[in-house]
């Protein structure tokens, strides 16, 4: 017991710009929406949203301005953070590709347009489609100061994604916290749908609950049976090996503005958004040798791994300072980062450069 004590407590390295914030633009936005609406409101709103997701309701969640005000303050820089990151991904592991339009279903107010605007240069054609008519004018509202023509240019098409669409051709399409909350009778013909619609990648995002994780897991594997390649998370598109009570997720961590605490009553000055997600593409895209599952445990001189890998199976492995090049990668990396990281590499390629 006394020799468990005094194990160092294993270390979470924080590095400050891996906290991702939502652009100044959309946070000053959001702040404008919410001037005539008094903190306690926004607050008991948030409060009874909250609830409502808790208990994995599925319809009825944002049933007044309230809400909705409730949701850009306290949940968009979250959903914003996790599509950015995602989209980073994207754009580091298919390097070729170019993203001219993009196609959001369940948009909510426009979260991941404003991620993908900001990720993808040359994107020209933004359609979201949305049922919740009062929320769908919220997010037209944020973007009025972005002075970004993309934003500005979006098409905001009202529709139900429970019943039969006509969905335009997209060079990426996202679910983005939508399939949860739809019947799940509806899912599988919907994927198919938007399979069909994707030019190029499709991406869909769950909060990291085992809930949310199955929905994944289920799409991932009507995803591969349509003969999609898989791009994200997992290094293979082999059964997946998670098994029991387990469940594949990640996080992102959330500056949390003065604002943001306010609303969701907490003091930290960041917040971590779990999530899983999945992502296919019409190319086959390299994989990485594995994907860690859980934060590093940093040692003396090792570092233990948990590592989903290549072929199909979940594995701890201990990186020991003995393997030089691999040991300083296993110190860099992140839950949830590929491994070995390409990108880590090609920065100790930049460090030995300068050295000699
Ligand atoms: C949790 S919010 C996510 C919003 C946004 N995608 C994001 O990531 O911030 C889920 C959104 O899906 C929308 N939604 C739920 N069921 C829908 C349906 N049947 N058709 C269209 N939109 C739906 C809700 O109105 C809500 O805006």
């Amino acid at each position: 017991m006394i020799l468990k004590l005094l194990e160092p407590i294993p270390k979470i390295i924080v590095n400050k710009d891996d906290i991702m914030s939502i652009p100044e633009k959309l946070q000053q936005a959001i702040e404008q929406q919410l001037n005539n609406i008094g903190l306690s409101d926004i607050l008991e709103a948030r409060k009874e949203l909250t609830e409502r997701y808790r208990s994995h309701q599925k319809q009825h969640l944002m049933t007044n301005d309230q809400h909705r005000m409730a949701y850009i303050a306290a949940r968009m820089p979250a959903t914003y953070s996790v599509n950015h990151r995602i989209f980073e991904e994207i754009k580091s592991r298919t390097k070729s590709l170019t993203v001219n339009s993009f196609l959001d279903l369940g948009a909510g107010p426009g979260t991941a347009m404003w991620a993908a605007a900001d990720v993808f240069p040359d994107l020209n054609q933004v359609t979201l489609i949305e049922k919740d008519v009062q929320l769908a004018e919220i997010g037209k509202r944020l973007t009025v100061s972005s002075e970004n023509n993309v934003l500005l240019g979006a098409k905001w098409q009202l529709g139900d994604l429970e019943q039969q669409l006509n969905l335009p051709k997209s060079d990426l399409v996202v679910l983005s916290y939508s399939v949860g909350e739809l019947s799940e009778k509806v899912i599988p013909s919907l994927i198919e749908k938007c399979w069909v619609a994707a030019n190029q990648l499709l991406v869909v995002i769950e909060p990291g609950t085992p809930q949310g994780f199955e929905r994944i897991r289920a799409i991932r594997r009507q995803l591969i049976d349509l003969s999609g390649n898989m791009v994200a998370p997992c290094p293979h598109a082999m059964t997946c090996p998670m098994t029991g009570n387990d469940w594949c997720h990640f996080s992102e961590r959330i500056e949390r503005t003065s604002l943001h605490r306010r609303i969701k009553e907490g003091t930290l000055g960041h917040e971590d958004e779990k999530y899983s997600y999945v992502v296919f593409s019409k190319m086959a895209v390299e994989l990485p040798e594995s994907r860690v599952l859980r934060h590093p445990m940093r040692k003396t001189g090792h570092v233990n791994l948990v590592l989903c890998k290549a072929e199909g199976i979940i594995k701890q492995e201990t990186v020991s300072k003995k393997n030089r090049e691999l040991y300083r990668q296993a110190r860099k990396v992140e839950w949830g980062s590929p491994f070995p990281d390409e990108s880590i590499e090609i920065e100790l390629i930049q460090t030995q450069k300068k050295i000699y």
